[in-house]
């Protein structure tokens, strides 16, 4: 791996842990002002000190996170469909690697559509991108994006997407968690990391869902609402880097949130 390709993949996921915890703000790109995430700085600055890579589009990037945040940028470089309409994959590359090094991303990601209307274009999408990226030293994340269709998340489709998307070039893959998520893991010749996907009920149900991601083999997360869209979302995420960073157990998370719910 050339030394930026390098560098920029080692400042996201932490070379002591070989683990990260991405937060994933990007959502706007396709939700608008979503719940909890109206305005992007007020939601984002409390967490930046817990996270190890941010998640955002370059408008929000430009707008709502501060330049002197000392934080690695995973920047969000597709889009085009918002959430009115009913097939969601009908996306195009956004934002080029240029614009992406100029804003000193530390990487690009961009979602594919395996199995959907627009496969062939989102996986096109991706391949080009990654030779963009390539060029430029800057790793492209492939996330396997399943639009309103949750339903579709096993391990057998999945393991296809997150494969296809490794296959393509993409340096590291974000995907979902689901049953026998290891057989995902071992079909992944690249780093996988988890979405958390809609609010969850209760605080062990995300946990659980993060032990068990690393339990088979995930390096981290890239998540969201669950953070959030948590009443206490610092000691959400707290809680999320305990079981990431230092294997802690469910418990142990929880009486890291119980500890921390004061803090946010
Ligand atoms: C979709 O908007 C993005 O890919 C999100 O970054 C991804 O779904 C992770 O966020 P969440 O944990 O909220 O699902």
């Amino acid at each position: 791996m050339d030394w930026g390709m390098s560098n920029r993949m080692s400042r996201m996921i932490k070379p002591e842990s070989g683990h990260s915890v991405m937060l994933a703000c990007d959502h706007g790109y396709f939700m608008g002002p979503t719940r909890k995430l109206e305005d992007p700085h007020k939601t984002i600055e409390p967490l930046v000190p817990y996270a190890d890579t941010l998640a955002v589009t370059r408008g929000v990037l430009r707008n709502s996170v501060d330049p002197k945040w000392d934080v690695p940028i995973l920047l969000r470089v597709s889009g085009g469909v918002s959430i009115l309409k009913d097939d969601l994959s009908d996306e195009e590359i956004t934002t080029s690697i240029k614009e992406a090094v100029r804003l000193n991303a530390a990487a690009a990601a961009i979602s594919i559509f395996v199995g959907t209307a627009h496969e062939k274009q989102s996986l096109v999408n991706l391949a080009r991108l990654v030779d963009e990226g390539e060029e430029y030293g800057m790793p492209i994340m492939a996330i396997t994006a399943v639009g309103k269709e949750l339903e579709k998340r096993d391990a057998k489709y999945l393991a296809l997407a997150c494969r296809i998307g490794a296959e393509l070039g993409a340096r590291i893959v974000k995907t979902y968690y689901c049953d026998n998520f290891s057989k995902v893991v071992e079909g992944s010749p690249v780093p996988l990391v988890v979405a958390g996907g809609p609010k969850m009920d209760t605080e062990e149900d995300v946990f659980q869902l993060v032990y068990s991601a690393m339990e088979a083999g995930a390096i981290g997360v890239d998540m969201g609402r669950n953070i959030w869209k948590n009443d206490y979302p610092v000691a959400m995420i707290k809680g999320i880097r305990a079981i990431v960073h230092e294997g802690a157990t469910v418990k142990e998370a929880l009486q890291i949130y119980r500890e921390n719910k004061g803090t946010h």
